[in-house]
């Protein structure tokens, strides 16, 4: 009888060989409700699928006899070499997914020679993770109802080094994630299938819950309401913390308070990605935040092009949502954009092996970037162009 094909059954990370097989093993070692909150996305998930079926219905052309033994992946973003054409995208609450959170991300990021974005709400301060780790540390930014408390991030930002900020424009209406909300029966409070999924990861619970309590929100904590500083409870009310009436006036006194590399997160449109040029930014994110958002949104690699041509010259272009292979990351690079932000690849990572979990996804994904380049017939990411695909759907 022949054999059934298996992912690695276990929960040894340097197995996994793949982001999909690192998912697998992430979900084993973490409770039900912090994998779903980063796993899921808004409603039915249309656009979860859609950033990976954009990825799909692009082919590679490759040509033949090309020497590529002189290859590398080496770039620069905002005047700076990186070695790989990736960062470390924001993401909240990593200190549910490892003890080691934030620090771990940015070590791993630091020693692969890429930035590290810190979100405003993690669970480490800005001014840790510059003390312990330092490298290249983005800061992302959101407009809470009190401005004051961007305002404060700006300045500690400014003040512990981080070279860039990242805006993120996108979530102030927040997602309805309906698969994570369901794990709740009211705000805050688990239910108790996940309650006693909970008590099925001692692993977990010895990590992270014993030593240091449910981690909160470092950055912000004494500007929200008691209730919502653990990230128990903030899960449940960030969408009541966010600010609904953010406009591009915020991006002009944004600009004005932040001297350097300036980055707006959450451009679709070649309209807007032109203002954001006409406001100062440095570069964009065109994303539609992993899914998360407006459920039924097109994948960011669908408008990359006409973007690309608008404003590529003027900003530089980073891209997320939904990269998951060395392939999706090259197809986007071909397609204009200077560089991927990763959120839930490298959080798989974190959740099945902490900073060595991170280190083999970005090691997977180099090794993928590496291989595509070859059989790409191309010595660096310079090479790439729209030459190299073909879109099946066109
Ligand atoms: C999220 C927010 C916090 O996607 O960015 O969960």
């Amino acid at each position: 009888m022949a054999l059934q094909r298996t992912f690695h059954q276990g929960t040894d990370f340097r197995r996994a060989l793949s982001i999909a097989e690192l998912r697998l093993i992430a979900r084993r070692r973490v409770p039900h409700f912090a994998f779903e909150y980063v796993d899921s996305g808004a409603q039915d998930e249309i656009t979860l699928r859609r950033n990976r079926s954009a990825f799909e219905a692009i082919g590679f052309i490759p040509p033949t006899l090309c020497d590529t033994s002189a290859r590398q992946q080496r770039t620069r973003l905002f005047g700076a070499e990186l070695s790989s054409p990736l960062v470390v995208a924001p993401t909240a609450l990593n200190g549910l997914l490892h003890r080691q959170g934030d620090l771990a991300l940015a070590r791993a990021a630091k020693a692969a020679g890429i930035p590290f974005t810190l979100a405003t709400l993690s669970t480490v301060t800005l001014e840790r993770v510059a003390r312990e780790v330092g490298g290249r540390l983005w800061m992302q930014l959101y407009l809470m109802q009190d401005r004051r408390v961007a305002r404060e991030i700006i300045a500690r930002a400014e003040a512990a080094g981080f070279e860039a900020l990242v805006l993120t424009s996108d979530a102030n209406v927040f997602g309805q994630r309906e698969w994570d909300r369901r794990n709740y029966r009211a705000p805050g409070q688990l239910n108790l299938r996940n309650l006693l999924d909970v008590a099925r990861h001692p692993g977990w619970l010895w990590q992270i819950l014993w030593p240091h309590g449910i981690p909160r929100f470092a950055n912000v904590a004494s500007a929200l309401p008691p209730e919502a500083r653990s990230a128990r409870a903030g899960v449940a009310h960030l969408p009541r913390l966010m600010l609904p009436d953010i406009s591009w006036q915020d991006l002009a006194w944004v600009r004005e308070a932040w001297p350097r590399t300036l980055i707006l997160k959450g451009v679709l449109t070649v309209a807007d990605a032109e203002r954001a040029a006409r406001h100062g930014c440095d570069g964009i994110v065109l994303t539609n935040h992993g899914g998360r958002q407006l459920d039924g949104t097109i994948a960011p690699l669908e408008v990359l092009p006409e973007i690309a041509e608008a404003v590529g010259k003027q900003l530089t272009l980073l891209i997320d949502s939904g990269f998951r292979r060395g392939t999706d990351v090259v197809k986007a690079l071909a397609l204009g954009a200077d560089g991927v932000m990763l959120g839930a690849a490298t959080l798989y990572g974190l959740a099945a092996g902490g900073e060595a979990g991170v280190t083999h996804a970005l090691d997977i994904l180099r090794g993928e970037i590496d291989r595509t380049l070859g059989q790409l017939g191309c010595n660096s990411i310079a090479e790439l162009g729209p030459h190299l695909l073909k879109n099946s759907s066109r």
